[in-house]
């Protein structure tokens, strides 16, 4: 059986979900919030360690204004009233991506990774204007003025992941097979699971089925 230490998701659908249920988009983010909650709640019951959401692409500012803001106030408001509770449950908040939000947001997302620094039970990383293009010439520019070679380790460790361990696992729902400019440098070896399902109706049943899934696979790593 694999271990399994970290869970990477592109959650993808929330739009759709909402046109055809509800006849709004911002409905279909809304709901896709809930599946944010059940699906903490699961991996910590599967003692997955690590668990990386793309929330925010650097993309998606091409958006229309409305639901961009309508995204960043759910976001607000989910952060000022869980965080304490994260806090409690032992939970670490990582940003990736750069913090070019409104002040209010900006000062939010910095306190909240300070609060749950220190904890150890799950580390959450949320992708957030994250772009893994941009990440990666970021590090390169890093190696180059630090003078250091360029090799496989100075690269991880000029990346916005460093010491997070790769990905296991990649999951995307909505029907949708590409990677939308997510941790590209870090998916190398990870095993990809593309989720018909929209993200907003993604369950737990769904997501135990891909971790059962993923722990029979034989993952070679380029050996035989
Ligand atoms: C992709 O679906 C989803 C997003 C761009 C936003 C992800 C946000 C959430 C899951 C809810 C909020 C989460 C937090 C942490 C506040 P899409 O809108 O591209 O769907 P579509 O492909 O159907 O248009």
């Amino acid at each position: 059986m694999n271990p399994l230490k970290h869970v990477a998701i592109i959650m993808d659908g929330n739009g759709r979900w909402g046109i055809k249920y509800k006849n709004s988009r911002n409905a279909g983010h809304k709901a896709g919030l809930n599946t944010v909650e059940k699906i903490i709640k699961e991996t910590i019951r599967n003692k997955i360690s690590y668990l990386t959401l793309f929330a925010f692409s650097t993309e998606n500012w091409k958006r229309p204004k409305k639901e961009i803001n309508y995204l960043f106030n759910l976001l607000e408001n989910f952060l000022s009233n869980r965080i304490s509770d994260l806090h409690k449950q032992n939970i670490k908040l990582k940003i990736l991506g750069s913090k070019k939000f409104s002040p209010k947001l900006n000062k939010l997302l910095i306190n909240s990774e300070k609060k749950t620094s220190k904890n150890t039970k799950l580390q959450i990383n949320l992708a957030l204007n994250y772009g893994s293009k941009s990440e990666l010439i970021d590090a390169f520019k890093k190696i180059k003025k630090s003078k250091s070679i360029i090799n496989e380790k100075n690269l991880s460790k000029n990346l916005q992941t460093k010491n997070i361990p790769d990905p296991d696992i990649l999951i995307r729902t909505g029907n949708t097979k590409r990677l939308s400019n997510f941790l590209l440098w870090q998916l190398a070896y990870s095993e990809i699971f593309f989720e018909r399902k929209l993200w907003p109706a993604f369950n737990e049943n769904d997501y135990n089925k891909i971790i059962k899934d993923y722990k029979n696979i034989k993952r070679n790593f380029g050996k035989i």
